[in-house]
Parts: C-alpha cells; structure tokens; sequence
C-alpha cells in the first residue's frame, strides 16, 4: 500500500493581521520538534494578506511549516478585480491551495464547475489543491452524503489528469460539522472517505488513488483526532478554529500521527 504522509493544516479563515501571523507561526514552530515534522506534514493557511510574511519567517528562520492559501482564482491574470492567481501563489512559496470550501461554496456561489476551475488552476502553478467537499445537514437526515460528495468530486475533477490526481487532496467537511463542535463520528467520516477514494481509483488508477491524500475537516481538536486520523482511508485533519490556539494546534498535529 503506498506511503501517505499525514496533513494536518489550519485553515485561518478571517483571522489574524499579519503581525499576529507571525508571532502565531512563532510559537508553532516554538511547540513543535523535528519529529513531529517527520510524522506529519504541518500547514497553516492564513489569509492571503499573511502570506509575505509568513513566507520571511518561514525562509529565515528555515521552518518546516509549509503555507497555502484559503483560495486561488480560476484565472492566472487579467482583469480579475480581488483575485489572486495560482502564479502569485507559488512566487510566495505556498505549497498548497485550498478549493472549494464550504463557505465559498455558500458566500460566493461557487459551484462545481468554479471549483473544477480553481482545482486546475492550482494544479497549473504547481500548487497542490486542497479540494473541499461535503454535505450538508439535510443531505446527511437523508442518508445521501456518499452520493452527494461523490457527485462533487466528479464536478471538480473534470479534466484533472491522473498525475495530477495522484498528488491531490481531498478534505471531506461535513457542512454541520463545520464551526458547530458536531465532529463526524470515525466511522461516519471512514464511510466517506473511503468512498471518494474508492472513486478516485474507479476514476483514474490504484494508483492515484494509493497516493492522494483524503483527510477530514469539521470540528476536529486535540481530544478527537486519534480516532478520526486511525481510519484506514483517513490521511490527516483540516482544522478551522482549534488551529488559532498554537498550543492546541500543535496538540493536535502530534497526535495526528
Ligand atoms: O476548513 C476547516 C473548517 O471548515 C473546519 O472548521 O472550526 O470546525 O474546525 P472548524
């Protein structure tokens, strides 16, 4: 079976000015070992304004914390007032972008097709794509959440190529999990999981599907990531509110091994 590192990354959202960036990122670094970085891949991902000076801090202090964003534009350049484009992305280091999330999908009207969009764009800069995806709570009373997240992983991988799908990642984040504390049981989060990566290797090959990462947002915090990250499909956690609190975050991405 292949290897799979672990990713454990913060998603800031709206949150932190870049100087509260920099001391937050400090005191990561400060709580975390280098064994820690050898079990698991550690990321924060600020918001776009963080992003220079994260990426100082990061090359002159060498950090092993990689950095993404929360979005990236479907377009590289042009006359795209507040975008910022996959280029500017990796000029800045980002290692990762995310795609898709719940509250783009909800605030901005972002569909498939947008996200199927960014997902390449990313791709294209050499970023890799966090894909977000997951139902909310009406689809899961119905008992249709399989069906659901696969029908957006199919919109979003559109023409993505099975090179590119090997190095994708995936997070499956219930909509009702998101910010509530109503955290997917393990193995409602495994039946998910499981599933999309079943698709991905329906889609492309074992292969792609052996190396691509699924890991599970929504809720997750110290005392409950062990048994979501002890999945066999689940590869890692991405964390919205419990990643603003260093000691917590840094809690978590040990126990995220
Ligand atoms: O992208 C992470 C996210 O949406 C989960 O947020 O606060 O429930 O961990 P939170």
């Amino acid at each position: 079976m292949a290897e799979r590192k672990p990713l454990i990354a913060g998603n800031w959202k709206l949150n932190n000015n870049h100087l509260e960036a920099i001391a937050l990122v400090q005191k990561l670094a400060f709580s975390l070992k280098d064994t820690d970085f050898d079990a698991a891949e550690i990321a924060v991902l600020p918001p776009f304004t963080n992003l220079r000076s994260v990426q100082t801090l990061v090359d002159g202090d060498k950090l092993r914390i990689v950095y993404g964003a929360q979005d990236v534009s479907a377009h590289e350049k042009g006359a795209y007032t507040g975008e910022v484009s996959g280029p500017m992305l990796a000029k800045l280091g980002c290692t990762y972008a995310l795609a898709g999330h719940s509250e783009r999908r909800e605030y901005h009207r972002e569909d498939d097709a947008l996200v199927n969009q960014k997902v390449k764009a990313a791709f294209a800069a050499d970023l890799t794509p966090i894909l977000c995806l997951g139902e909310g709570l009406d689809v899961r009373k119905a008992g249709d959440q399989v069906s659901h997240t696969l029908a957006q992983l199919e919109g979003a991988l559109k023409d993505v190529t099975a090179e590119q799908a090997a190095r994708l990642v995936v997070a499956y984040e219930p909509v009702w999990a998101i910010g509530t504390g109503e955290v997917a049981t393990p193995d409602d989060a495994q039946e998910v999981c499981g599933a999309l990566r079943g698709r991905l290797g329906e889609l492309y090959s074992d292969e792609a599907a052996g190396t691509a990462r699924v890991i599970y947002g929504g809720s997750v915090k110290s005392d409950n990531i062990a048994g979501i990250i002890g999945q066999e499909d689940i590869d890692g956690a991405l964390v919205g509110g419990a990643s603003l609190k260093p000691d917590e975050f840094a809690k978590l991405a040990r126990l995220g091994r």
